[in-house]
């Protein structure tokens, strides 16, 4: 466990389900549940593992109400007051939440059929020790699941082009003492490969997200009022936008990794 990305996303979870909401979030979330949908109608006990404040926990809780049958949905994350909020903003949903952590999962071998895991192995300290502890909690032939921030050059330079004024203050925090130092690694697509080969059998390693990143961040996807115009562009791109991202070589440049594996037992 890293004790600064803990204490960076304790501070984030009171306002984390209103970044959430912004315009390339929700759109984010569409394609993240559009990948999911078919894996989480399948599976009978799944794990959010990362789980934040539980957004695609509840999601997940929602969906296998509406289905019916037996199944179990829990949210684990490593931050106690991103769970605090998951659980207060749960309601009647049929999930559980607990603390617990990626590089030392609080869970009996071979007990879920899914887990999924959105943006959150970027910040695992080792994505190889916690791919470990993935398989040994997964039953053979158990999903694994996930997005993960790419690490290819072009995505990393559209980053930093409109994410600026982001990590400026983010250092400007830092200064001042608050915790903005947090571990992050991004993966290039031949990285999560070898990451996974021999301990998964990669089903799908696509791309999610690749126009939405040209579009400014700031103001129009921070700034309320603004709000419809980011939402008519990432309306008026999304076709496109679906088409590169699947696409063998654009899709490299797209935001996310979206990785679809069963575990090898
Ligand atoms: C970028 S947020 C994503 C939250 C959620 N998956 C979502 O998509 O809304 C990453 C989350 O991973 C959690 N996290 C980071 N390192 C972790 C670890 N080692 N074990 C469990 N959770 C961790 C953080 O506390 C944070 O809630």
């Amino acid at each position: 466990m890293n004790d600064e990305t803990l204490r960076f996303y304790d501070e984030q979870a009171k306002g984390y389900s209103e970044i959430r909401a912004r315009p390339i979030q929700i759109y984010t979330d569409r394609l993240e549940r559009e990948a999911m949908m078919p894996l989480v109608a399948e599976a009978r006990d799944i794990l959010d593992l990362g789980c934040g404040e539980g957004r695609l926990t509840r999601w997940i809780a929602a969906t296998k109400r509406q289905q019916g049958g037996a199944f179990a949905v829990h949210g684990a994350d490593f931050s106690p007051e991103m769970i605090v909020h998951a659980e207060a903003q749960n309601g009647d949903l049929p999930a559980t939440y607990g603390v617990g952590d990626a590089m030392a999962l609080p869970f009996p071998d071979n007990s879920f059929d899914l887990i999924v895991s959105c943006t959150a192995p970027n910040n695992f300290p080792s994505l190889d020790g916690a791919l470990d502890e993935i398989r040994r909690v997964l039953r053979p032939g158990g999903i694994f699941c996930a997005t993960i921030i790419n690490g290819e050059e072009t995505a990393r330079f559209a980053r930093y082009l409109y994410y600026s004024p982001y990590y400026l203050a983010q250092l400007a925090k830092r200064l001042v003492g608050g915790a903005s130092g947090y571990h992050r690694v991004l993966f290039s697509r031949d990285e999560l490969a070898s990451l996974l080969r021999g301990r998964f059998d990669v089903m799908e390693l696509t791309g999610m997200r690749v126009i939405p990143d040209f579009i400014p961040e700031f103001p129009l996807n921070i700034w309320p009022p603004l709000f419809p115009v980011m939402n008519g562009l990432v309306r008026a791109t999304e076709g496109l936008d679906r088409r590169l991202s699947r696409h063998p070589r654009a899709g490299r440049h797209a935001r996310f990794h979206l990785v679809i594996a069963r575990a090898l037992k």
